[in-house]
């Protein structure tokens, strides 16, 4: 039994917030902390059980370890923005809490987000007894355990591995984001990047794309991104030889984006205007609708997985694993939409397995690092199926 304390009131955090106050055997005491007193109640008012809220403003390490010293919290789960995650970190360290995240670091002022700065913590949390364990959403998070998952059970080695993301859902706005939109923009306008034979290679914002047929939504456009899970795998696993990441868009979207970016109002450097500086992404992001709010209209699946192929036994074969979450079942269980569910959800998951000392660890450490099977058992009570196909040997060529 644990006490936690779960910090960021969006989206994610309201689902975090919910599951974990349904595990009465794994946490004593759920406090919810974030910038905003008022989004803390609301949301600890949909949990099944009393959770305390705070408001903190978590970019000072002190003021979250003054938090996790008043509430005794054993572990953190940090569903704040990635600018948060190394003063979250710190203050864990300060106040010895374990900690868990969804998000590498970011800097606020350079869209550029890699896992070195925290992967610099690693001895400090490893003196500490402590573990902190990194991008434990759905990608990353339940992505890097499918890749451990398949190469585990399907695969006696690995060739290349395709990260799928498709949300074919419908939520009624011309434009939203199912995100935080500052990050959400910061990383679908970064250049392409995928990992082959050893090297990096660069393609300009989603300039590649190609159709995959998801089962049971059907043929969509997929577009390569770069994401943080690939550093992460492609550094503990490095036979698997090609890793990408596709994620699907609307044409709706597609253009809505390209008009916002042409007038610049993604960019994230500050702008005068009549006295002030604006950050014109910060200004849209006030503009658009609250992810958190998309719930309630939001019809249609997400198809998030893993698509590898590789050799078992000398033959030939491409295996996909993947979740179908309906919109509809995210927001009948914790009245959110199915991309906030889909993060929450493997984060309580990753949160119950430390707890009870099934991922173990001292130090900084990734989510592919962990045996994948007790998560993997666990996805499908938690709300998230999981399912595996093998898809169409044409794919073996491509
Ligand atoms: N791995 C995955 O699959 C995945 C997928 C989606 C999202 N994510 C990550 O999940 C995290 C949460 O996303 P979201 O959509 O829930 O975002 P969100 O709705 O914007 O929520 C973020 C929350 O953090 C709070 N916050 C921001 N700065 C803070 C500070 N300095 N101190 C305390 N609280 C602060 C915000 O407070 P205010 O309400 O006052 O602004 C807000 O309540 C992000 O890091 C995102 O990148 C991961």
């Amino acid at each position: 039994m644990a006490h936690l304390l779960i910090i960021g009131a969006g989206g994610v955090g309201s689902v975090v917030t919910q599951k974990c106050a349904r595990m009465r055997d794994v946490f004593d005491t759920v406090v919810l902390a974030s910038r905003t007193l008022e989004k803390c109640e609301k949301i600890a008012a949909t949990a099944d059980r009393p959770v305390a809220v705070e408001q903190v403003d978590a970019d000072h390490a002190d003021a979250v370890a003054t938090l996790i010293d008043k509430h005794q919290s054993d572990l953190v789960i940090n569903v704040a923005l990635p600018y948060q995650d190394l003063s979250i970190m710190e203050g864990c360290l300060k106040a010895g809490a374990h900690y868990l995240d969804t998000a590498n670091y970011e800097p606020p002022d350079e869209a550029k987000f890699c896992y070195k700065w925290q992967w610099a913590y690693h001895e400090r949390f490893e003196k500490a007894g402590l573990m902190a364990l990194l991008g434990c959403g759905f990608d990353p998070g339940a992505t890097n355990v499918f890749t451990a998952y398949l190469r585990k059970h399907h695969f006696d080695r690995i060739e290349t591995v395709d990260i799928l993301d498709c949300n074919a859902g419908e939520h009624g706005h011309p434009f939203a984001t199912n995100f935080n939109p500052e990050i959400n923009i910061r990383e679908i306008t970064a250049p392409g990047r995928y990992r082959e034979d050893g090297e990096w290679i660069t393609t300009a914002p989603l300039a590649v794309h190609r159709p995959f047929d998801f089962p049971r939504i059907g043929e969509r456009e997929m577009y390569l991104m770069y994401h943080e899970e690939m550093e992460s795998l492609t550094r503990h696993f490095p036979e698997i030889r090609r890793m990408r990441f596709l994620m699907t868009f609307s044409q709706e979207y597609l253009t809505h984006l390209r008009v916002l970016q042409n007038v610049g109002m993604t960019r994230i450097d500050p702008v005068p205007f009549r006295g002030h500086d604006i950050v014109p992404l910060q200004f849209l992001k006030a503009l658009l609708p609250d992810p958190a709010t998309l719930g309630e209209t939001y019809r249609g699946k997400t198809n998030i997985g893993v698509l590898a192929r590789g050799t078992k036994e000398g033959q030939d074969r491409a295996v996909y694993v993947y979740n179908v979450c309906e919109h509809q079942h995210a927001y009948k269980d914790t009245r959110s939409q199915a991309v906030s569910y889909t993060t929450g959800v493997p984060a309580a998951i990753g949160a119950e397995l430390m707890v009870r000392g099934i991922w173990r660890g001292m130090g900084v450490f990734n989510v592919e690092q962990m045996d994948p099977d007790p998560f993997m058992e666990r996805m499908g009570p938690m709300g998230l199926p999981v399912e595996v196909a093998i898809p169409d040997k044409d794919l073996l060529a491509q």
